[in-house]
């Protein structure tokens, strides 16, 4: 697996992140929404971050059924804390398509957020389906498919601490890779 982004960089990238984020919201109250699964990591990271009132829900969407192809989202909301009123920050691990994200944004304001706005940590560099651009990104990538740092290929490789790209033999394999960097980055 070739290494996109080491550990060291994206803590940076979050704490950039984290800095935008303060820029826009100031000391306001906020409720971070993070789209399960994928976001789980940088939600952790992100919140320690952030220092203004700040309450957590956390919502379902999967579109990526078992491969690196979109099938048709789900949103999941039963686990979702009130919202009504509240500025809300959609929190999610990639901006691909930007299908997931724009369909939330309007399943958010649905239930009467009186802001949504999205912060993702990576946004692939690819043509878009929609309108709706990110509010805060950390990194920009090539559109290649990416695990680690809670991005999953099949639901393995989310606890990888660094950003890998996928060889064309893991994506063939049926168990996961070994979870070992192939090259330090830098070293081509
Ligand atoms: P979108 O709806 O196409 O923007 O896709 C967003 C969702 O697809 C993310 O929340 C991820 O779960 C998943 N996804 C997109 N690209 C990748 C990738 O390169 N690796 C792993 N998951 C991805
Ligand atoms: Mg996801």
């Amino acid at each position: 697996m070739k290494i996109l982004l080491a550990e060291q960089e994206l803590q940076a990238g979050v704490r950039r992140l984290a800095a935008q984020i303060r820029q826009q919201y100031g000391e306001q109250p906020l409720t971070l929404v993070a789209v399960m699964t994928g976001s789980v990591v940088l939600l952790a990271d992100l919140m320690r971050l952030l220092d203004m009132p700040l309450r957590i829900g956390v919502i379902g969407a999967s579109s990526y059924r078992g491969g690196t192809t979109a099938g048709e989202l789900q949103v999941a909301s039963e686990m979702l804390i009130d919202i009504r009123d509240r500025d809300v920050l959609l929190v999610d691990d990639i901006f691909d398509t930007g299908r997931t994200l724009e369909r939330l944004v309007a399943h958010i304001g649905g239930l009467g957020a009186r802001s949504v706005r999205t912060a993702v940590l990576l946004h692939k560099q690819r043509e878009t389906e929609v309108t709706l651009r990110p509010d805060f990104v950390a990194f920009e990538i090539p559109d290649e498919f990416v695990v680690g740092y809670g991005l999953d290929y099949r639901d393995h490789y989310r606890n990888l601490p660094f950003l890998g790209v996928l060889e064309p033999q893991d994506l063939e394999r049926d168990s996961p890779a070994v979870l070992s960097a192939r090259s330090e980055p830098g070293d081509g």
